[in-house]
């Protein structure tokens, strides 16, 4: 399989990807959001695009150049995100979650800075929409891989999400090891499928990202 980066393997392929962390709002100053680098998930958006797929990346707020060749939808909240996964997911062969999405978004976006008062503040907040779980349900021919992101008991979490979030493939992420993953240009990640269990032991993101489209690329069967 070390060929496929030579043969466009996915021509004719649309790949629909997402990436980095979303960002939810406060105030006009302050929002909420998480370290995502972007990085996994555009090196997933750069090999895909190589393999000759017609790809679209959802990129959350990040510090990356947009890879060549690639349809870039800028986004800034989970809401945003899922209106721009939703819109194109009908027409994607394959879609990968890579994004760090905010679980949990501020009940009240202030028009105007807040003020500080005496004592102590609370932010109320509220479940966002679970992405991945919608795009499980709407689901016909399309191979959905989601991430998952642990720092304990990764592969029953792991499983746990693959099967309740009616996903083709889940890739699990060990964040309790400070040289791996999120800020990262490395990973070491477990690529699970109902039947399988690969682990791609650490390397450099764009070589995770080979691997992992290597084993999407057996499980769909295109040669
Ligand atoms: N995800 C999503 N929408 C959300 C939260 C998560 O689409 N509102 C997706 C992520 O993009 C990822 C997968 O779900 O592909 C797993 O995300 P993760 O944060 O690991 O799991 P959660 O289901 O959010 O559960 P928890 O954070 O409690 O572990
Ligand atoms: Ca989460």
């Amino acid at each position: 399989l070390r060929y496929t980066q030579q043969k466009k393997t996915l021509l004719g392929k649309r790949v629909l990807i997402s990436a980095g962390p979303t960002k939810e709002r406060i105030d006009p100053v302050r929002f909420m959001s998480n370290h995502s680098s972007g990085k996994m998930g555009y090196q997933l958006a750069e090999v895909a695009q190589q393999l000759g797929a017609e790809v679209t990346l959802v990129s959350g707020p990040v510090n990356l150049a947009s890879p060549v060749g690639v349809k870039l939808i800028q986004i800034e909240t989970a809401d945003e995100m899922y209106q721009a996964m939703v819109e194109s997911f009908d027409q994607q062969d394959i879609v990968i979650k890579a994004a760090a999405v905010a679980d949990y978004r501020p009940v009240k976006q202030h028009d105007k800075k807040l003020k500080k008062q005496d004592g102590d503040l609370a932010i109320e907040m509220e479940r966002t929409q679970d992405i991945l779980k919608a795009l499980g349900e709407k689901k016909t021919n399309q191979y959905l891989v989601g991430f998952a992101a642990e720092s304990d008991n990764h592969m029953n979490y792991g499983e746990k999400k693959l099967k309740e979030k009616n996903l083709d493939a889940i890739v699990i992420n060990d964040i309790s090891n400070p040289s791996i993953g999120f800020q990262s240009d490395q990973n070491e990640v477990t690529f699970m499928t109902n039947d399988q269990h690969d682990f791609f032991k650490s390397a450099s993101k764009n070589t995770i990202a080979t691997q992992i489209f290597n084993r999407i690329i057996e499980e769909i069967g295109v040669d």
